[in-house]
Order: structure tokens, then sequence, then C-alpha cells
């Protein structure tokens, strides 16, 4: 945790440039030993939906900019669960030099950069190297009733790190 709040402690300069419209994920290290993996994020607006990290602890730390993690827990699912509901559990608003931790099942959550000018970029240590997630899609944009279709996503990691 000390890490995240000592400035002079420098990441690869790509870990700065995004990427589309998408979150860019640079994977800075991998321990053979013990199997975590280190990533560097930058934050893209709108931000990301509702998901988790297929059962994996994370400790997570902004290193530049903000941004906003507003943390779920389910609150309903259907048999086959495939549809979800959740309930809204509380919202942070992080600088840099703050880290937090995701511990399974307390693992949904949604993360945004709330600033449209300023970049974010944020380290996360995974337990393991995220292959896969699933993300929380609302069924049908105009819908209210907050029922949100769970998604299998297989994850990439981008080049520059
Ligand atoms: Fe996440």
């Amino acid at each position: 945790m000390t890490l995240f709040a000592d400035r002079e402690v420098g990441l690869p300069l790509a870990v700065l440039q995004p990427i589309g419209d998408h979150y860019a994920r640079r994977e800075l290290h991998v321990s053979a030993e013990l199997g975590y993996s280190v990533i560097a994020m930058m934050g893209a607006r709108p931000g990301t939906h509702i998901h988790d990290h297929d059962g994996a602890w994370c400790v997570e730390g902004v290193w530049r900019g903000r941004l906003a993690i507003t943390q779920y827990e389910p609150r309903e699912r259907d048999g086959d669960r495939t549809r979800w509901r959740f309930t809204r559990m509380g919202d942070i608003e992080a600088g840099p030099g703050t880290a937090g931790s995701l511990i399974p099942p307390h693992e949904y959550h949604a993360i945004r950069n709330p600033s449209s000018g300023d970049i974010a970029v944020s380290l996360h240590v995974y337990q393991r190297p995220p292959l896969r997630c699933h993300v929380f899609v609302p069924e049908e944009p105009s819908a209210s009733d907050g029922w949100l279709r769970r998604e299998e996503r297989v994850l990439a990691t981008d080049a520059g790190g």
C-alpha cells in the first residue's frame, strides 16, 4: 500500500497513453513464483459496467487522476444465473495514493473516471492473471426495473506495458 502513495516510483510512460474508447489494460508484471499479476489501467469515459473479477481477489490503487468506484451486492438472480439485480452499496471517489481491495464474494463494482479532462491511471494487483470476467449489461436501455444480463468477457491486455 505504501508504494501506491510514493511519487518517486515510476511507471512506464506507455501507461499514460489512451487506447481508443476502451479501458486500456497493460500488464506490467506476473509473478512466476506466486502467480499474481500487476496491471496498469487507464480509465475511459463513461466507465465500466458492473463487473466481477471471476472470483479472484484484487488490490487496486489510483496512480494518477481520480476514479469513482461504486460497490454493488447481488440482490436477486434468476434460476440459471443469467439475469441479476443489484443493490448499490456505496460510492467512493479515490485520488492518487489511495488503495483498496476487492475480496470475493464482495467483488461487484463499476469504475469510471469522473473527470472529462484529466487522465486516470490505476494499478491493479490480481490474485492471478485475469483472463475473463463477467459484466452485467442492461437488458434494454429504457428498462428501469434494474435487471441486468450477465455476459462473460474474455480479457486481453494491450501492448506497451
Ligand atoms: Fe474491476
